[in-house]
């Protein structure tokens, strides 16, 4: 059977990748870049989607970005270069304030901060199978042009927003 929790051991039947669910994305609009999708995907959340293969780490990015990027140390070089991209989109992330990363690449430069009341349910790649994560996790942005929808999404009462003055 498989796993249904986070940060499982990688074997030939689990493979520890969880995905951002439909639901989430649905409210969320259009984008023009994920530079880390998934391999195998139940869907394109961007128009223009790198995976592993194409390393969305040293490909330019442009336009409105979605990233949830890989899970633990490998998070911080995603996070490094949305930082330094600085435009439109939203970054999916594990709330963990007390990590390095987040007071070198979060504190110093974005503008928002929206905190996601409950917890996410994320899915396997096939899109099935939604398990429940082991943290709070938040929604990043760097662009103003991102306010408007996390105002609204306030408004719904997906969770409370901070900004950065
Ligand atoms: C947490 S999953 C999220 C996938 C998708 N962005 C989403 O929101 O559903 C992170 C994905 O990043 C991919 N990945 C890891 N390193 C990468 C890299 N250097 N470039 C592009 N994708 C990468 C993994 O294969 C994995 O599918």
């Amino acid at each position: 059977m498989e796993p249904k929790t986070f940060n499982t051991k990688k074997t030939e039947k689990s493979t520890n990748i969880w995905l951002t669910p439909r639901s989430l994305l649905d409210r969320l609009g259009h984008f023009d870049l994920d530079p880390c999708a998934a391999t195998v995907r139940p869907w394109d959340i961007a128009d223009v989607n790198y995976t592993e293969e194409d390393n969305g780490l040293i490909q330019e990015w442009f336009g409105r970005v979605w990233c949830n990027p890989p899970y633990g140390s490998e998070a911080y070089p995603f996070l490094k270069k949305f930082s330094e991209y600085g435009g439109p989109g939203l970054m999916l992330l594990f709330t963990r304030t007390d990590i390095k990363a987040w007071h070198e690449y979060i504190f110093p430069t974005a503008k928002y901060i929206f905190f996601i009341k409950g917890r996410i349910k994320f899915c396997r790649p096939d899109g099935s199978q939604e398990a429940t994560a082991n943290a709070a996790s938040c929604l990043l942005a760097w662009d103003k042009s991102e306010l408007p929808l996390l105002l609204q999404l306030e408004k719904e009462g997906l969770g409370k927003l901070a900004m950065f003055v």
